[in-house]
Parts: C-alpha cells; structure tokens; sequence
C-alpha cells in the first residue's frame, strides 16, 4: 500500500471464471476453474494461505478478455496469461511464494476486452 501499511494479504489472486453463452470469448472456456483449483490446492498445500500470506479467489470478468485466460496478482497489479498447469505451478512457486515474477506468462501490455 502507498501509505506504508502492509496489506492484508502478501498476494491476493484473483482468477477471471466468467463464462459467456453468446459465443465471445471468455476465460472459462479455456479451463479456468481447474486452473483456480489446482492454484488453490497448491497455496493450501504449500501452507502459504491466510492473512499475511496468499489468498486466492474467483473474479468475475476483469476485462481482458483478449489476453485469457487472465489472473491478477494484487498488490503488485500483475497479469497473467496462462496456458496450462504447469503454467499455474510456476505461478505458484516462483511468485506467490518467492515473490519473483514469472515474466514470460505476463499479459502483453494494451490487451483489453
Ligand atoms: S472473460 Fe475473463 S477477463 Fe473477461
């Protein structure tokens, strides 16, 4: 936070599990659900969740679409594209529990809806 107090959580992940019927494009078509599970398991598993620690939870659109699946990291505010679980393993272990960005799954700048 700006004004030096810590924030509650150390990494708070949101995971976009909206899901459209119009035919667009939206994150859970791309196995978001599984990808929010397996993150879930993987911060409970590691005993990294709780206060002060890592939350993970469900975000209706974030409006990226383009870029999804989407996750979002706060309070650093970084986005990622992921593809698969590997992908959400090294999300895990290099960021949520080293706090070091996984720079290649970085959505690219300017991606919106
Ligand atoms: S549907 Fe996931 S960001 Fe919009």
């Amino acid at each position: 936070m700006t004004d030096g107090t810590p924030s509650y959580y150390k990494h708070h992940i949101f995971f976009c599990l909206n899901e459209r019927t119009n035919g667009e494009a939206s994150c859970s078509q791309h196995n978001a659900q599984g990808a929010f599970d397996r993150c879930k398991q993987l911060v409970k598993a590691a005993g990294l969740a709780g206060p002060g620690k890592v939350r993970v939870n469900k975000a209706g659109c974030l409006d990226r679409c383009a870029g999804g699946p989407i996750a979002v990291v706060y309070p650093e505010e970084v986005w990622y594209t992921y593809v698969d679980e590997q992908d959400i393993d090294e999300i895990v272990e290099s960021h949520l529990k080293s706090g070091k960005v996984v720079e290649r799954l970085l959505t690219p700048p300017g991606v919106g809806r």
